[in-house]
């Protein structure tokens, strides 16, 4: 069938996430099964300015579904919030004859993507890869669950010894402005509490903690706290119930980087191939401005303005089942 989109061109932008290869691979192959030809673009859309492109063949995504990290590259770019960058952007779209772009990425990335298809009426899609899960319009972003995994299973190392030795332990999560990986990590480790910028200020949810029974049944706790949620972050949480309980014995582990890191689980890997090929099926729908989400296991189409609002709320029957099982 004859269609407008001759060559799409694919980045990835922001934080990489654990499968964002998979997407790659997914997105260079829909393509070219659909005679589009792919322009990857490498560093997001400071490559986008650069112009940083390589025509991709099925071969450049070879043995990558496994791969953590992005082969493209990834940056955030200040020069593409300014019209001059996006201009800069354009004129790389216009020489490399791109018709349409896919781009891999969060908040960030489709807020950028929103502004450019407006001033130069380019279709692009989006592929929500972050780990943070902060997007609306999905049940879950790609990476998202191989960091929870990363995350767990750091939170039983970390329990060995915050019972050998009676320790709270807080430990430090990414998120960014959300609680998703602080709440289902610690649900998933067992742990006696999650401070979450969801759900009422930092400090209420520490008195709640200890009010909850710390200690009354068990020799040590884990607690994850999401960045962001509190100045100091969790050393800075830590250093108050330190000052208030000098009888508790408190460390703090930051997990970082890690988080970001590692193959991507089986999930992530389906994810991120379902949304690649849904991506590239959305283009040929004639879609513009859209992220590709699942939503009850069913591919949908989210506006960015929607994807990008920040409402995206945690489960209160998450809280409430971490609360009643941390006894
Ligand atoms: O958005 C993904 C994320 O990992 C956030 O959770 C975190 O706040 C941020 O990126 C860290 O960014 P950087 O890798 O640039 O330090």
């Amino acid at each position: 069938m004859e269609h407008e989109i001759k060559t799409i061109g694919l980045l990835t932008s922001g934080g990489d996430a654990p499968g964002m290869n998979a997407a790659v691979r997914a997105v260079t192959r829909a393509a070219i099964f659909h005679g589009i030809k792919v322009k990857a673009i490498y560093r997001g859309y400071k490559g986008l300015i650069k112009g940083e492109v390589e025509e991709f063949h099925s071969e450049n995504v070879s043995g990558i579904i496994g791969r953590g990290g992005t082969i493209l590259r990834s940056a955030r770019s200040e020069k593409f919030r300014t019209p001059e960058g996006r201009a800069a952007a354009y004129e790389t779209i216009k020489r490399e004859e791109i018709d349409a772009l896919v781009v891999i990425g969060g908040d960030g990335t489709f807020t950028g993507a929103k502004t450019f298809t407006k001033e130069y009426n380019i279709p692009i899609v989006g592929v929500p890869g972050t780990v943070d899960n902060d997007l609306w319009g999905t049940d879950s972003t790609i990476g998202y669950d191989t960091a929870l995994n990363t995350i767990m299973d750091c939170v039983d190392k970390i329990r060995d010894t915050a019972t050998s030795h009676e320790r709270i332990f807080f430990i430090e999560v990414m998120g960014r402005d959300a609680g998703f990986l602080a709440l289902n990590s610690a649900i998933a480790g067992g742990a006696e509490a999650a401070i979450i910028p969801e759900r009422k200020t930092a400090e209420e949810q520490i008195e709640a903690f200890i009010g909850h029974g710390l200690r009354k049944s068990k020799n040590s706790s884990i607690v994850l706290v999401a960045e962001h949620t509190f100045p100091g972050d969790a050393q800075g949480l830590a250093d108050i119930l330190v000052k208030n309980h000098p009888e508790y014995d408190v460390r703090v582990t930051i997990l970082g980087h890690l988080q970001r890191g590692g193959s991507p689980t089986a999930y992530d890997r389906i994810l991120a191939s379902r949304m690649g090929v849904a991506a590239v099926n959305a283009l040929l729908e004639d879609q513009r401005s859209v992220m590709i989400g699942l939503v009850n296991d069913e591919i949908v189409y989210v506006p960015f303005s929607k994807a990008i609002k920040k409402d995206k709320d945690v489960k209160p029957d998450s809280v409430a089942a971490l609360q009643i099982l941390a006894i």
